[in-house]
Protein backbone atom coordinates (compact mmCIF):
# COMPACT_ATOMS: atom_id res chain seq x y z
CA UNK A 1 0.00 0.00 0.00
CA UNK A 2 1.61 3.39 -0.57
CA UNK A 3 1.39 6.46 1.91
CA UNK A 4 -1.64 8.03 0.39
CA UNK A 5 -3.55 4.46 1.32
CA UNK A 6 -2.18 3.81 4.38
CA UNK A 7 -3.61 7.79 5.59
CA UNK A 8 -7.10 7.32 4.21
CA UNK A 9 -6.94 3.83 6.27
CA UNK A 10 -6.39 5.76 9.44
CA UNK A 11 -8.72 8.94 8.25
CA UNK A 12 -11.30 6.52 8.26
CA UNK A 13 -10.92 5.23 11.75
CA UNK A 14 -10.98 8.04 13.04
CA UNK A 15 -15.10 8.75 12.68
CA UNK A 16 -15.51 5.95 15.43
CA UNK A 17 -14.48 9.17 17.77
CA UNK A 18 -16.96 10.91 15.89
CA UNK A 19 -20.26 11.33 18.48
CA UNK A 20 -21.58 14.41 17.84
CA UNK A 21 -21.14 17.94 19.43
CA UNK A 22 -18.64 20.17 17.78
CA UNK A 23 -15.18 18.92 16.40
CA UNK A 24 -11.81 20.51 15.63
CA UNK A 25 -10.32 19.51 12.23
CA UNK A 26 -6.69 19.99 11.85
CA UNK A 27 -5.20 20.42 8.57
CA UNK A 28 -2.88 18.22 6.07
CA UNK A 29 -3.08 15.60 3.54
CA UNK A 30 -4.06 13.30 5.96
CA UNK A 31 -6.86 15.04 7.62
CA UNK A 32 -7.96 15.96 3.88
CA UNK A 33 -9.26 11.97 3.49
CA UNK A 34 -10.90 12.48 7.12
CA UNK A 35 -12.64 15.62 6.10
CA UNK A 36 -14.10 13.75 2.79
CA UNK A 37 -15.12 10.68 5.24
CA UNK A 38 -16.66 13.40 7.72
CA UNK A 39 -18.75 14.43 5.18
CA UNK A 40 -20.76 10.73 5.02
CA UNK A 41 -21.81 11.23 8.75
CA UNK A 42 -22.26 14.80 8.77
CA UNK A 43 -25.60 14.83 9.89
CA UNK A 44 -23.90 13.71 13.52
CA UNK A 45 -22.29 16.71 14.54
CA UNK A 46 -23.48 20.42 15.22
CA UNK A 47 -20.48 21.65 13.18
CA UNK A 48 -16.64 22.13 13.21
CA UNK A 49 -13.64 24.28 14.25
CA UNK A 50 -10.81 24.31 11.50
CA UNK A 51 -7.04 24.74 11.75
CA UNK A 52 -6.79 26.57 8.28
CA UNK A 53 -8.66 28.57 5.33
CA UNK A 54 -7.22 25.27 3.36
CA UNK A 55 -9.47 23.04 5.75
CA UNK A 56 -12.44 25.70 5.81
CA UNK A 57 -12.56 25.66 2.30
CA UNK A 58 -12.72 21.91 1.89
CA UNK A 59 -15.22 21.67 4.79
CA UNK A 60 -17.55 24.16 3.34
CA UNK A 61 -17.32 22.09 -0.10
CA UNK A 62 -18.81 19.63 1.56
CA UNK A 63 -21.31 21.63 3.27
CA UNK A 64 -19.83 20.99 6.94
CA UNK A 65 -20.49 24.12 8.92
CA UNK A 66 -17.39 25.71 10.51
CA UNK A 67 -17.75 27.97 13.40
CA UNK A 68 -15.94 30.92 15.55
CA UNK A 69 -13.79 29.14 18.47
CA UNK A 70 -14.73 32.05 20.19
CA UNK A 71 -18.46 30.76 20.04
CA UNK A 72 -17.88 27.26 20.86
CA UNK A 73 -16.88 26.36 24.07
CA UNK A 74 -14.51 23.58 24.47
CA UNK A 75 -14.84 20.90 21.65
CA UNK A 76 -15.55 17.19 21.90
CA UNK A 77 -12.91 15.70 19.94
CA UNK A 78 -10.05 17.49 17.52
CA UNK A 79 -8.79 15.00 15.01
CA UNK A 80 -5.49 16.06 13.42
CA UNK A 81 -2.58 14.78 11.50
CA UNK A 82 1.81 14.89 12.56
CA UNK A 83 4.94 15.35 11.03
CA UNK A 84 6.37 13.04 13.94
CA UNK A 85 5.11 11.06 16.91
CA UNK A 86 7.15 9.38 19.56
CA UNK A 87 5.91 6.71 21.47
CA UNK A 88 4.45 8.94 24.17
CA UNK A 89 2.68 10.30 21.70
CA UNK A 90 4.51 13.71 21.33
CA UNK A 91 4.26 15.42 18.25
CA UNK A 92 6.03 17.25 15.54
CA UNK A 93 3.25 19.11 13.40
CA UNK A 94 3.70 22.18 11.40
CA UNK A 95 4.79 20.86 7.73
CA UNK A 96 1.79 22.50 6.52
CA UNK A 97 2.51 25.61 8.49
CA UNK A 98 -0.73 25.76 10.26
CA UNK A 99 0.75 25.11 14.22
CA UNK A 100 -0.72 27.97 15.71
CA UNK A 101 -4.40 27.14 15.21
CA UNK A 102 -3.18 23.35 15.50
CA UNK A 103 -2.66 24.04 18.78
CA UNK A 104 -4.72 26.59 20.02
CA UNK A 105 -7.78 23.57 18.84
CA UNK A 106 -5.35 21.16 20.38
CA UNK A 107 -5.46 23.02 23.46
CA UNK A 108 -9.50 23.41 23.50
CA UNK A 109 -10.18 20.15 22.80
CA UNK A 110 -11.60 17.17 25.18
CA UNK A 111 -9.52 14.66 23.39
CA UNK A 112 -6.97 14.82 20.29
CA UNK A 113 -6.84 11.63 17.95
CA UNK A 114 -4.10 11.74 15.40
CA UNK A 115 -3.93 10.58 12.26
CA UNK A 116 -1.11 9.09 10.41
CA UNK A 117 0.46 6.95 8.14
CA UNK A 118 3.13 4.12 9.91
CA UNK A 119 6.44 6.11 8.41
CA UNK A 120 5.04 8.75 11.40
CA UNK A 121 6.15 6.83 14.47
CA UNK A 122 9.35 7.50 15.50
CA UNK A 123 11.74 6.79 18.97
CA UNK A 124 12.81 9.81 19.02
CA UNK A 125 11.46 13.69 17.63
CA UNK A 126 14.01 15.64 15.50
CA UNK A 127 14.78 13.94 12.11
CA UNK A 128 11.63 15.88 10.85
CA UNK A 129 13.14 19.98 10.74
CA UNK A 130 10.45 21.37 13.87
CA UNK A 131 8.44 24.19 12.04
CA UNK A 132 8.15 27.52 14.11
CA UNK A 133 6.04 29.97 13.49
CA UNK A 134 7.75 33.67 14.03
CA UNK A 135 6.37 36.97 13.70
CA UNK A 136 8.35 38.37 10.56
CA UNK A 137 10.66 41.42 12.38
CA UNK A 138 11.87 39.11 14.82
CA UNK A 139 13.14 36.43 12.36
CA UNK A 140 16.97 36.84 12.55
CA UNK A 141 16.70 37.04 16.02
CA UNK A 142 14.79 33.85 17.03
CA UNK A 143 16.62 32.54 14.36
CA UNK A 144 20.48 33.35 16.55
CA UNK A 145 18.48 31.83 19.37
CA UNK A 146 17.55 28.77 17.99
CA UNK A 147 21.77 28.27 16.75
CA UNK A 148 21.78 28.35 20.37
CA UNK A 149 19.92 25.73 21.10
CA UNK A 150 21.90 23.21 18.92
CA UNK A 151 19.29 23.85 15.53
CA UNK A 152 19.32 24.61 12.38
CA UNK A 153 16.68 27.00 11.30
CA UNK A 154 15.86 27.73 7.48
CA UNK A 155 13.80 30.28 6.53
CA UNK A 156 10.66 29.02 5.03
CA UNK A 157 10.84 31.15 2.19
CA UNK A 158 7.89 32.81 0.21
CA UNK A 159 5.48 30.92 3.23
CA UNK A 160 3.24 33.20 4.78
CA UNK A 161 1.05 31.73 7.51
CA UNK A 162 -2.67 32.40 7.68
CA UNK A 163 -1.83 34.30 10.71
CA UNK A 164 0.44 36.19 8.61
CA UNK A 165 4.06 34.85 10.16
CA UNK A 166 7.17 33.08 8.70
CA UNK A 167 8.08 29.71 9.71
CA UNK A 168 11.66 28.49 10.36
CA UNK A 169 12.35 25.21 9.69
CA UNK A 170 15.05 24.00 12.57
CA UNK A 171 17.23 21.10 11.26
CA UNK A 172 19.83 18.47 13.14
CA UNK A 173 17.71 18.98 16.65
CA UNK A 174 17.77 16.26 18.83
CA UNK A 175 14.39 16.52 20.49
CA UNK A 176 15.46 13.98 23.89
CA UNK A 177 12.94 16.19 25.93
CA UNK A 178 10.10 17.50 24.59
CA UNK A 179 8.42 19.45 26.73
CA UNK A 180 11.38 21.34 28.04
CA UNK A 181 12.18 22.33 24.53
CA UNK A 182 8.87 23.12 23.61
CA UNK A 183 8.71 25.49 26.78
CA UNK A 184 12.38 26.80 26.09
CA UNK A 185 11.04 28.04 22.36
CA UNK A 186 7.91 29.17 23.18
CA UNK A 187 10.03 31.51 25.78
CA UNK A 188 11.96 33.50 22.65
CA UNK A 189 10.65 36.76 22.26
CA UNK A 190 9.12 36.47 18.84
CA UNK A 191 7.95 33.36 18.42
CA UNK A 192 4.21 32.56 18.56
CA UNK A 193 4.16 28.85 18.55
CA UNK A 194 7.17 26.29 18.24
CA UNK A 195 5.62 22.53 15.92
CA UNK A 196 6.35 20.33 19.34
CA UNK A 197 3.09 19.33 21.02
CA UNK A 198 4.58 17.82 24.11
CA UNK A 199 2.42 19.98 26.89
CA UNK A 200 -0.37 19.11 25.09
CA UNK A 201 0.26 15.73 22.82
CA UNK A 202 -2.37 13.34 21.47
CA UNK A 203 -4.12 11.19 23.29
CA UNK A 204 -4.47 8.52 20.74
CA UNK A 205 -2.78 7.64 17.89
CA UNK A 206 -4.20 5.87 14.75
CA UNK A 207 -1.76 4.69 12.41
CA UNK A 208 -2.42 3.02 8.92
CA UNK A 209 -0.57 0.27 8.64
CA UNK A 210 -0.18 -3.03 5.84
CA UNK A 211 -2.15 -5.02 8.64
CA UNK A 212 -5.02 -2.41 8.95
CA UNK A 213 -5.79 0.71 11.00
CA UNK A 214 -3.58 0.00 14.43
CA UNK A 215 -4.52 2.55 17.29
CA UNK A 216 -1.56 3.30 19.69
CA UNK A 217 -2.33 4.85 23.23
CA UNK A 218 0.81 6.83 24.95
CA UNK A 219 3.37 4.73 26.14
C1 LIG B 1 -0.06 20.98 9.31
O1 LIG B 1 0.44 22.19 9.73
C2 LIG B 1 0.64 19.86 10.00
O2 LIG B 1 0.70 19.97 11.37
C3 LIG B 1 0.05 18.53 9.59
O3 LIG B 1 -0.72 17.98 10.59
C4 LIG B 1 1.15 17.64 9.27
O4 LIG B 1 2.02 18.31 8.40
C5 LIG B 1 0.69 16.32 8.67
O5 LIG B 1 0.42 16.44 7.33
P1 LIG B 1 0.10 15.20 6.40
O6 LIG B 1 -1.17 14.63 6.90
O7 LIG B 1 -0.04 15.84 5.04
O8 LIG B 1 1.24 14.25 6.47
Amino acid sequence: MNADELKKQAAKAALEYITGGIIGVGTGSTVNHFIDYLATVKGKIEGTVSSSEASTERLKQHGIPVLDLNSTGDLEVYIDGADESDHYLNLIKGGGGALTREKIIAGASKKFVCIADQSKLVDMLGTFPLPVEVIPMARSHVARQLVKLGGTPVWREGFTTDNGNVILDVHNLEIMKPREMEQQINAIAGVVTTGIFALRGADVLILGTEEGAKTVQPK
